[in-house]
Protein backbone atom coordinates (compact mmCIF):
# COMPACT_ATOMS: atom_id res chain seq x y z
CA UNK A 1 0.00 0.00 0.00
CA UNK A 2 1.85 2.93 -1.12
CA UNK A 3 1.77 6.13 1.47
CA UNK A 4 -1.14 8.56 0.67
CA UNK A 5 -0.79 11.91 -2.11
CA UNK A 6 -0.12 14.80 -0.16
CA UNK A 7 -1.94 18.06 -1.25
CA UNK A 8 -2.72 21.19 -0.88
CA UNK A 9 -6.32 22.34 -2.15
CA UNK A 10 -6.74 26.01 -3.50
CA UNK A 11 -10.08 27.06 -4.04
CA UNK A 12 -13.00 30.09 -4.32
CA UNK A 13 -16.12 27.47 -3.06
CA UNK A 14 -18.44 27.64 -4.97
CA UNK A 15 -20.66 24.27 -5.40
CA UNK A 16 -18.34 23.07 -7.65
CA UNK A 17 -15.45 23.17 -6.06
CA UNK A 18 -17.11 21.90 -2.44
CA UNK A 19 -17.81 18.36 -4.72
CA UNK A 20 -14.13 18.59 -5.18
CA UNK A 21 -13.25 19.17 -1.30
CA UNK A 22 -15.44 16.25 -0.67
CA UNK A 23 -14.52 13.70 -3.12
CA UNK A 24 -10.85 14.19 -1.72
CA UNK A 25 -12.53 13.97 1.83
CA UNK A 26 -14.20 10.74 0.82
CA UNK A 27 -10.21 9.46 -0.21
CA UNK A 28 -8.13 9.41 2.42
CA UNK A 29 -6.58 6.32 1.54
CA UNK A 30 -5.40 7.77 -1.31
CA UNK A 31 -4.73 11.92 -0.24
CA UNK A 32 -3.40 13.41 2.45
CA UNK A 33 -4.68 16.92 2.65
CA UNK A 34 -2.30 19.34 3.40
CA UNK A 35 -4.43 22.64 3.89
CA UNK A 36 -7.35 24.34 2.00
CA UNK A 37 -6.23 27.55 0.76
CA UNK A 38 -9.18 29.94 -0.11
CA UNK A 39 -8.68 32.97 -2.86
CA UNK A 40 -11.34 35.61 -4.34
CA UNK A 41 -13.06 34.05 -7.05
CA UNK A 42 -16.29 33.02 -7.30
CA UNK A 43 -17.42 35.55 -4.56
CA UNK A 44 -14.88 37.59 -2.32
CA UNK A 45 -12.67 36.23 -0.34
CA UNK A 46 -14.73 36.45 3.30
CA UNK A 47 -17.35 34.19 1.87
CA UNK A 48 -14.93 31.78 -0.13
CA UNK A 49 -12.95 31.60 3.49
CA UNK A 50 -16.09 31.06 5.02
CA UNK A 51 -17.59 28.16 2.60
CA UNK A 52 -14.58 26.42 2.58
CA UNK A 53 -15.19 26.15 6.70
CA UNK A 54 -19.08 25.35 6.15
CA UNK A 55 -17.70 22.53 3.56
CA UNK A 56 -15.52 20.86 6.35
CA UNK A 57 -17.96 21.48 9.21
CA UNK A 58 -20.68 19.56 6.72
CA UNK A 59 -18.45 16.49 5.95
CA UNK A 60 -17.43 16.58 9.75
CA UNK A 61 -13.52 17.63 9.25
CA UNK A 62 -13.22 20.44 11.83
CA UNK A 63 -9.55 18.94 11.59
CA UNK A 64 -8.74 20.73 8.35
CA UNK A 65 -6.95 23.55 8.46
CA UNK A 66 -7.93 26.66 6.05
CA UNK A 67 -5.87 29.64 5.41
CA UNK A 68 -7.19 33.14 3.60
CA UNK A 69 -5.43 34.13 0.78
CA UNK A 70 -5.53 37.06 -1.51
CA UNK A 71 -8.47 38.98 -1.77
CA UNK A 72 -7.95 40.21 -5.41
CA UNK A 73 -5.81 39.52 -8.89
CA UNK A 74 -2.41 40.46 -8.58
CA UNK A 75 -2.73 42.97 -11.46
CA UNK A 76 -6.39 43.38 -12.03
CA UNK A 77 -9.53 44.29 -10.01
CA UNK A 78 -11.76 41.28 -8.87
CA UNK A 79 -14.54 39.95 -11.10
CA UNK A 80 -16.91 37.46 -9.48
CA UNK A 81 -19.48 35.19 -10.54
CA UNK A 82 -22.40 35.26 -7.92
CA UNK A 83 -25.06 35.19 -10.97
CA UNK A 84 -23.84 31.71 -10.93
CA UNK A 85 -23.30 30.50 -7.40
CA UNK A 86 -25.77 32.50 -5.84
CA UNK A 87 -24.60 35.48 -3.21
CA UNK A 88 -23.10 33.18 -0.53
CA UNK A 89 -21.01 30.95 -3.47
CA UNK A 90 -23.17 28.18 -1.81
CA UNK A 91 -26.61 28.52 -2.26
CA UNK A 92 -28.82 25.53 -2.54
CA UNK A 93 -28.68 24.33 0.79
CA UNK A 94 -29.65 25.75 4.07
CA UNK A 95 -26.09 25.75 6.27
CA UNK A 96 -25.34 26.85 9.18
CA UNK A 97 -22.56 30.12 9.47
CA UNK A 98 -18.66 27.83 10.49
CA UNK A 99 -17.62 27.77 13.74
CA UNK A 100 -14.13 26.13 13.04
CA UNK A 101 -11.22 29.42 12.91
CA UNK A 102 -9.40 30.41 9.67
CA UNK A 103 -5.84 29.50 10.54
CA UNK A 104 -3.96 32.96 11.07
CA UNK A 105 -1.33 32.43 8.78
CA UNK A 106 -1.61 33.42 5.20
CA UNK A 107 -2.53 31.23 2.29
CA UNK A 108 0.46 31.86 0.19
CA UNK A 109 3.08 31.87 3.43
CA UNK A 110 1.16 28.53 3.94
CA UNK A 111 2.07 27.25 0.37
CA UNK A 112 5.19 28.45 1.09
CA UNK A 113 6.51 26.84 4.14
CA UNK A 114 4.50 23.58 3.40
CA UNK A 115 7.14 23.02 0.03
CA UNK A 116 9.95 23.87 2.13
CA UNK A 117 9.27 21.56 4.63
CA UNK A 118 7.69 18.66 3.01
CA UNK A 119 9.97 16.46 1.17
CA UNK A 120 10.95 18.17 -2.61
CA UNK A 121 8.56 16.27 -5.46
CA UNK A 122 5.86 15.10 -2.43
CA UNK A 123 3.28 17.86 -2.70
CA UNK A 124 0.62 18.19 -5.54
CA UNK A 125 -1.09 21.57 -5.70
CA UNK A 126 -4.79 21.58 -6.57
CA UNK A 127 -6.01 24.62 -7.83
CA UNK A 128 -10.00 25.31 -7.92
CA UNK A 129 -10.15 29.05 -8.79
CA UNK A 130 -8.14 32.11 -9.71
CA UNK A 131 -4.15 31.01 -9.72
CA UNK A 132 -3.38 33.95 -7.38
CA UNK A 133 -2.60 32.69 -4.58
CA UNK A 134 -0.15 29.86 -6.40
CA UNK A 135 1.00 32.62 -8.36
CA UNK A 136 2.00 35.16 -5.45
CA UNK A 137 3.67 32.13 -3.56
CA UNK A 138 5.76 31.58 -6.62
CA UNK A 139 6.85 35.07 -6.84
CA UNK A 140 7.80 35.47 -3.55
CA UNK A 141 9.64 32.22 -3.19
CA UNK A 142 11.44 30.94 -6.53
CA UNK A 143 12.59 28.01 -4.81
CA UNK A 144 9.73 26.22 -4.20
CA UNK A 145 9.04 26.03 -8.24
CA UNK A 146 11.08 22.54 -7.99
CA UNK A 147 9.76 21.39 -5.21
CA UNK A 148 5.97 20.65 -6.48
CA UNK A 149 5.43 17.33 -7.91
CA UNK A 150 2.73 18.64 -9.71
CA UNK A 151 -0.14 21.20 -10.22
CA UNK A 152 -3.26 20.09 -11.26
CA UNK A 153 -5.84 22.80 -12.15
CA UNK A 154 -9.55 23.42 -13.56
CA UNK A 155 -9.28 25.86 -15.98
CA UNK A 156 -9.16 27.09 -19.73
CA UNK A 157 -11.04 25.47 -22.91
CA UNK A 158 -9.62 25.43 -26.41
CA UNK A 159 -11.71 23.97 -28.82
CA UNK A 160 -14.39 24.87 -26.51
CA UNK A 161 -14.03 28.52 -26.06
CA UNK A 162 -14.96 30.48 -23.00
CA UNK A 163 -17.91 31.08 -20.80
CA UNK A 164 -17.22 34.22 -18.82
CA UNK A 165 -16.46 35.18 -22.08
CA UNK A 166 -17.11 33.99 -25.93
CA UNK A 167 -13.10 33.34 -25.68
CA UNK A 168 -11.98 33.11 -21.56
CA UNK A 169 -12.52 30.98 -18.69
CA UNK A 170 -13.82 32.13 -15.55
CA UNK A 171 -10.39 31.07 -13.69
CA UNK A 172 -8.32 32.12 -15.95
CA UNK A 173 -10.50 35.35 -16.77
CA UNK A 174 -10.47 36.79 -13.25
CA UNK A 175 -6.52 36.63 -13.12
CA UNK A 176 -4.68 36.07 -16.49
CA UNK A 177 -1.37 37.56 -15.19
CA UNK A 178 -1.31 34.80 -12.54
CA UNK A 179 -2.13 31.94 -15.08
CA UNK A 180 1.00 33.65 -17.20
CA UNK A 181 3.31 33.36 -14.45
CA UNK A 182 2.06 29.02 -13.79
CA UNK A 183 2.40 28.71 -17.11
CA UNK A 184 5.75 30.43 -17.41
CA UNK A 185 7.28 28.97 -14.18
CA UNK A 186 8.00 25.32 -15.86
CA UNK A 187 5.86 24.05 -12.56
CA UNK A 188 4.58 20.56 -14.39
CA UNK A 189 1.18 21.53 -14.69
CA UNK A 190 -2.12 19.04 -15.96
CA UNK A 191 -5.05 21.46 -17.39
CA UNK A 192 -8.42 20.30 -16.81
CA UNK A 193 -10.53 22.89 -19.62
CA UNK A 194 -13.80 23.24 -20.33
CA UNK A 195 -13.54 21.13 -23.45
CA UNK A 196 -13.45 17.90 -20.25
CA UNK A 197 -15.58 19.69 -18.16
CA UNK A 198 -18.40 19.83 -20.40
CA UNK A 199 -18.96 16.52 -20.80
CA UNK A 200 -19.34 15.72 -17.38
CA UNK A 201 -22.99 16.80 -17.02
CA UNK A 202 -24.60 16.14 -13.42
CA UNK A 203 -28.04 14.91 -15.05
CA UNK A 204 -31.05 13.91 -12.96
CA UNK A 205 -30.09 10.77 -12.66
CA UNK A 206 -26.74 11.10 -11.77
CA UNK A 207 -27.95 13.56 -8.91
CA UNK A 208 -30.69 10.61 -8.21
CA UNK A 209 -27.90 8.11 -7.42
CA UNK A 210 -26.10 10.84 -5.45
CA UNK A 211 -29.67 11.56 -3.03
CA UNK A 212 -29.99 8.04 -2.58
CA UNK A 213 -26.77 8.22 -0.63
CA UNK A 214 -29.09 9.30 2.12
CA UNK A 215 -26.12 11.30 4.46
CA UNK A 216 -26.57 14.94 5.14
CA UNK A 217 -23.71 15.74 2.81
CA UNK A 218 -24.82 13.91 -0.22
CA UNK A 219 -28.18 15.16 0.58
CA UNK A 220 -26.37 18.90 0.68
CA UNK A 221 -24.54 18.48 -2.15
CA UNK A 222 -27.25 17.37 -4.41
CA UNK A 223 -29.23 20.74 -3.17
CA UNK A 224 -25.70 22.75 -4.47
CA UNK A 225 -25.57 21.16 -7.48
CA UNK A 226 -29.17 21.21 -8.31
CA UNK A 227 -28.85 25.39 -7.98
CA UNK A 228 -25.56 25.35 -9.37
CA UNK A 229 -26.81 23.88 -12.39
CA UNK A 230 -29.76 25.71 -12.99
CA UNK A 231 -27.76 28.53 -14.65
CA UNK A 232 -25.93 26.50 -16.81
CA UNK A 233 -29.04 24.10 -18.32
CA UNK A 234 -30.71 27.59 -18.84
CA UNK A 235 -27.57 29.07 -20.98
CA UNK A 236 -26.45 25.28 -22.51
CA UNK A 237 -30.29 23.59 -22.64
CA UNK A 238 -28.62 20.19 -21.40
CA UNK A 239 -29.63 18.03 -19.01
CA UNK A 240 -27.47 18.99 -15.84
CA UNK A 241 -25.12 21.35 -15.77
CA UNK A 242 -21.74 20.51 -16.02
CA UNK A 243 -18.88 19.83 -12.87
CA UNK A 244 -15.89 21.52 -13.13
CA UNK A 245 -13.53 21.47 -10.32
CA UNK A 246 -14.21 17.50 -8.84
CA UNK A 247 -12.24 16.69 -12.26
CA UNK A 248 -8.59 17.70 -10.96
CA UNK A 249 -9.01 15.43 -7.82
CA UNK A 250 -10.85 12.66 -9.80
CA UNK A 251 -7.42 13.53 -11.94
CA UNK A 252 -5.18 11.95 -8.43
CA UNK A 253 -7.76 8.90 -7.91
CA UNK A 254 -8.24 7.46 -11.59
CA UNK A 255 -5.81 9.66 -14.39
CA UNK A 256 -7.29 6.86 -16.42
CA UNK A 257 -10.57 8.51 -16.89
CA UNK A 258 -8.65 11.24 -18.93
CA UNK A 259 -7.08 11.58 -22.01
CA UNK A 260 -5.06 14.52 -23.26
CA UNK A 261 -1.52 15.57 -24.55
CA UNK A 262 1.26 17.68 -23.41
CA UNK A 263 1.33 21.02 -25.38
CA UNK A 264 2.24 24.71 -24.95
CA UNK A 265 -0.40 27.11 -23.30
CA UNK A 266 0.06 30.98 -23.68
CA UNK A 267 -2.16 33.23 -21.60
CA UNK A 268 -3.80 36.06 -23.62
CA UNK A 269 -3.56 39.41 -20.96
CA UNK A 270 -3.71 42.30 -23.59
CA UNK A 271 -6.41 42.33 -25.37
CA UNK A 272 -9.38 43.46 -24.41
CA UNK A 273 -11.78 41.17 -26.64
CA UNK A 274 -9.84 37.72 -25.60
CA UNK A 275 -8.31 38.56 -22.31
CA UNK A 276 -7.77 35.44 -20.49
CA UNK A 277 -7.48 32.86 -23.41
CA UNK A 278 -5.49 29.95 -22.90
CA UNK A 279 -4.24 29.82 -26.27
CA UNK A 280 -3.75 25.62 -26.71
CA UNK A 281 -1.09 24.23 -29.35
CA UNK A 282 -3.19 21.35 -29.25
CA UNK A 283 -1.26 20.66 -33.26
CA UNK A 284 1.68 20.95 -32.36
CA UNK A 285 1.85 23.85 -34.79
CA UNK A 286 4.39 26.39 -33.09
CA UNK A 287 7.72 25.68 -31.53
CA UNK A 288 7.14 27.26 -28.56
CA UNK A 289 7.78 24.72 -25.33
CA UNK A 290 5.14 22.49 -24.27
CA UNK A 291 4.34 24.12 -21.02
CA UNK A 292 0.68 21.63 -19.29
CA UNK A 293 -0.87 18.26 -20.06
CA UNK A 294 -3.63 19.63 -21.36
CA UNK A 295 -7.15 16.94 -21.09
CA UNK A 296 -9.19 16.35 -23.59
CA UNK A 297 -11.78 13.83 -22.95
CA UNK A 298 -12.65 11.93 -20.25
CA UNK A 299 -15.05 8.59 -19.17
CA UNK A 300 -18.25 10.47 -17.86
CA UNK A 301 -19.52 7.39 -16.45
CA UNK A 302 -16.86 6.67 -14.72
CA UNK A 303 -16.12 9.65 -13.22
CA UNK A 304 -19.77 9.52 -12.17
CA UNK A 305 -19.20 6.35 -10.99
CA UNK A 306 -16.19 7.59 -8.63
CA UNK A 307 -17.94 10.75 -7.08
CA UNK A 308 -21.19 8.49 -6.28
CA UNK A 309 -18.65 6.11 -4.50
CA UNK A 310 -16.81 8.38 -2.55
CA UNK A 311 -19.25 10.60 -1.40
CA UNK A 312 -20.85 7.75 -0.04
CA UNK A 313 -18.08 6.58 2.05
CA UNK A 314 -18.45 10.79 3.72
O1 LIG B 1 -15.20 28.11 -15.06
C1 LIG B 1 -15.45 27.20 -14.01
C2 LIG B 1 -14.63 27.54 -12.82
O2 LIG B 1 -14.97 28.84 -12.35
C3 LIG B 1 -14.89 26.60 -11.62
O3 LIG B 1 -13.73 26.51 -10.84
C4 LIG B 1 -15.96 27.33 -10.85
O4 LIG B 1 -15.95 27.01 -9.45
C5 LIG B 1 -15.53 28.76 -11.05
O5 LIG B 1 -14.53 29.05 -10.08
CA1 LIG C 1 -13.84 27.03 -8.46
Amino acid sequence: MTAPRKIIIDTDPGQDDAAAIMLAFGSPAELELLGITTVAGNVPLTLTSRNARIICELCDRRDVRVFAGADKPVARKLVTAEHVHGKTGLDGPTLDEPVMPLQTQHAVDFIIDTLRSEAAGTVTLCTLGPLTNVALAFQKAPDIIPRVAELVMMGGGFFEGGNITPAAEFNIYVDPEAAEVIFGSGVPIVMMPLDVTHRLLASKDRLRRMAAIGTAPAKAMVEMLEFFERFDVEKYGSDGGPLHDPTVVAYLLKPELFQGRHCNVEIETKSELTVGMTVVDWWHVTSRKRNATVMRFVDADGFFDLLIERFARI
